[in-house]
């Protein structure tokens, strides 16, 4: 594109902006050099230029789905390579987005959530079971990660990885993860000079890995094919056809999609409920009113579970969340491209070929919107503060027809899982330990523990 928008300052020759922004946290350095570069800016890597988006209001701009769609920036068309069209790397057009999507749907709606919710009691269940044998304090994102894969695998493949049962993650969630970061630092290198040839020796490195994912996820299928069991996602996308055009996905397609929802539906949420607990541990008010809550709902028993009707019911937990996720957003951001030439912001041109990465960590923080906007604060998503907020300004799940559709999977899962920790355990956290973030395919919190103690209910 031959536009230029405000960057860094200390572009060079040939590599352009790259040192700037570390290739090991690039979404972190982003979020400290971003905010004092205006509400859009770029950064040139080699050959590519990337444009980022920082305001809410251009993100409210390009969020206007008459004007604006989901684009594949190069890190996530890398992704291809292992997820090809399922649902999230899938181009808007590609015939099977759409077909994915209304077979699926479905299954995500508030209703379907009905048939998740034994199998995310249950699983909670083995984490506290887990816990009780640990001795100390517990790795909280750890902890998380292996609860929500045991929840998205269950619930979507009735697969059982064994997460609780082993101090390790299965393997698979190891290869799973390495390949995909080795296809988005790939991603990466795509404009570099020599970078084909850099990508094909990662490829060759990699091949082992990916072999390895795909042969279990094919596995997976094949156990399950010519039965008619549809309970659960795989049966779904193996037995269900378009009720018009009689369409199936194809076993390609349904490998991709199974490795989309375990990666797509397990960090993410895993990332959100370790951030909610970090920020209860370090606001005492707040997890004393988060606690209240879980106690007024749950009454004395320590042992008592949430029924599926309850859950809408945790509404202070549920701000918690979502305050965490508007500091923490662990899908750090989302491409949108202009449907024809347009203006943005009516004064940057784009075409359809250009995109923008929405850095929601510097829009959730937009001062224009968000007074104080570090300090933690759930009451922001009282309904009142809510409707005072210019639309678009909180966007943890993406925008329009392509935004996520395992939010109200995550949401179930999410307050569930809070609401019953608070209601069994004291927490506290180490108070030396200072926040720290990994950034992987998402953004988790890095070495933050708790002690839990059981709690003793008034009788
Ligand atoms: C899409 C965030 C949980 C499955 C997205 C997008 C965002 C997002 C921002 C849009 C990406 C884009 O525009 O490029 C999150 C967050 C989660 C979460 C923050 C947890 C807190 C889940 C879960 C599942 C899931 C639990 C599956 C059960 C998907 C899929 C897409 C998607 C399949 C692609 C949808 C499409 O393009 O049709 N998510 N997600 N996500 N998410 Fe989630």
């Amino acid at each position: 594109s031959g536009q230029t928008f405000p960057h860094a300052g200390r572009r060079k020759p040939i590599i352009g902006d790259l040192g700037v922004s570390s290739p090991r946290h690039p979404i972190l350095d982003l979020l400290e050099w971003g905010a004092d570069l205006g509400p859009i800016f770029e950064m040139r890597i080699f050959r590519q230029n990337f444009v980022f988006v920082s305001s809410a209001e251009l993100t409210a701009e390009l969020c206007d789905e008459t004007r604006f769609c989901k684009a594949l920036p190069p890190a996530i068309t890398a992704l291809r390579q292992y997820a090809g069209d399922g649902l999230f790397t899938a181009q808007n057009d590609e015939p099977n987005w759409q077909l994915a999507h209304e077979l699926l749907m479905p299954a995500f709606t508030k209703s379907a959530m009905q048939s998740y919710h034994p199998i995310m009691l249950a699983t909670t269940d083995e984490l506290f079971d887990y816990w009780q044998r640990q001795s100390g304090p517990v790795d909280v994102t750890q902890s998380m990660t292996k609860l929500t894969m045991e929840t998205l695998s269950r619930a979507a493949f009735s697969h059982d990885f064994g997460s609780f049962t082993s101090a390790q993650p299965h393997p698979f969630v190891g290869a799973m993860i390495r390949a995909l970061e080795t296809g988005r630092r790939k991603g990466g290198l795509r404009t570099a000079p020599g970078g084909s040839l850099l990508g094909r020796f990662i490829d060759r490195r990699n091949a082992g890995e990916q072999t390895y994912v795909d042969e279990m996820l094919d596995a997976l299928i094949a156990e399950r094919s010519g039965s008619a069991d549809d309970h659960d996602l795989l049966g779904i996308m193996l037995n269900a056809s378009h009720p018009e055009t009689g369409e199936r996905l194809s076993p390609l397609n349904i490998r991709y999609q199974i490795l989309t929802f375990l990666v797509a539906g397990h960090e993410t949420t895993s990332g959100a409920l370790s951030f909610t607990l970090y920020y209860l541990s370090r606001n005492p008010h707040c997890l004393a009113e988060a606690r209240r809550e879980a106690d007024e709902i749950l009454g004395d028993d320590p042992d008592a579970v949430p029924t599926f009707e309850q859950i809408p019911k945790f509404r202070y937990i549920r701000r918690c969340l979502d305050e965490a996720l508007r500091i923490w957003p662990t899908v750090p951001g989302f491409a949108r491209a202009p449907r024809e030439e347009t203006m943005v912001g009516g004064k940057y041109p784009m075409r359809p070929e250009d995109w923008a990465v929405i850095v929601l960590g510097l829009v959730h923080r937009d001062p224009s919107v968000w007074d104080a906007p570090d300090v933690y604060d759930p009451d922001r998503f009282l309904p009142a503060n809510v409707k005072k907020r210019p639309a678009h300004s909180y966007k943890p799940f993406g925008a329009g027809l392509r935004a996520c559709i395992g939010r109200q999977f995550a949401l179930h899962e999410s307050v569930l899982v809070l609401a019953r920790i608070l209601h069994r355990y004291e927490l506290s956290g180490d108070p030396d330990y200072e926040l720290a973030v990994d950034e992987r395919l998402t953004m988790v919190p890095r070495g933050f523990q708790l002690n839990l103690q059981p709690r003793r209910h008034p009788a």
